[in-house]
């Protein structure tokens, strides 16, 4: 069995989180979703205004169909080794220096990591953005 997982923070969950998931679970058999803990989120994104609470993300993703496991990472290049997988889904956009490490060690033990393009033109950052001017 190819386990598959994709990590992120997956808040005002939506298409583009969605489409990224179906196209990390077609990589494999079994699709972990790893969402970032919540003061995590915070030491990285110090401005990110967070919307849903971290069980909230982790009850909204366990309902999807596509998803077998639903797990929490906080630092990248730590919990990339605490997690059991053969396929690493990333971002395109994942790319800071603890991601840069995790894919390193990834490499080393034999794991496959493919990039996947984000899905135009939606994002947390643009829905945060409209939701203000409304
Ligand atoms: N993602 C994607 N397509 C999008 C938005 C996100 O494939 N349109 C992917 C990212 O590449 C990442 C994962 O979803 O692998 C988690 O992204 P996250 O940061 O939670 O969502 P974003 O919408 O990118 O948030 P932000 O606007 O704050 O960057």
């Amino acid at each position: 069995m190819t386990k598959v997982v994709t990590f992120g923070v997956f808040d005002y969950f939506h298409y583009g989180h969605l489409k990224l998931f179906e196209r990390a679970k077609a990589m494999g058999d079994y699709l972990i979703v790893a969402i970032q803990a919540e003061e995590y989120i915070l030491k990285y994104k110090p401005d990110a205004q967070i919307l849903y609470s971290q069980e909230q993300r982790m009850e909204l993703i366990n309902a999807l169909e596509v998803v077998d496991e639903v797990a929490v990472y906080t630092d990248i290049d730590k919990s990339i080794k605490e997690i059991d997988f053969d396929v690493w889904a990333k971002g395109e956009d994942q790319n800071h220096a603890g991601f840069q490490a995790a894919e390193k060690w990834a490499l080393e033990q034999g794991k496959t990591v493919k990039v996947l393009p984000r899905t135009p033109n939606i994002s947390t950052t643009k829905i945060r953005q409209q939701l203000i001017k409304d």
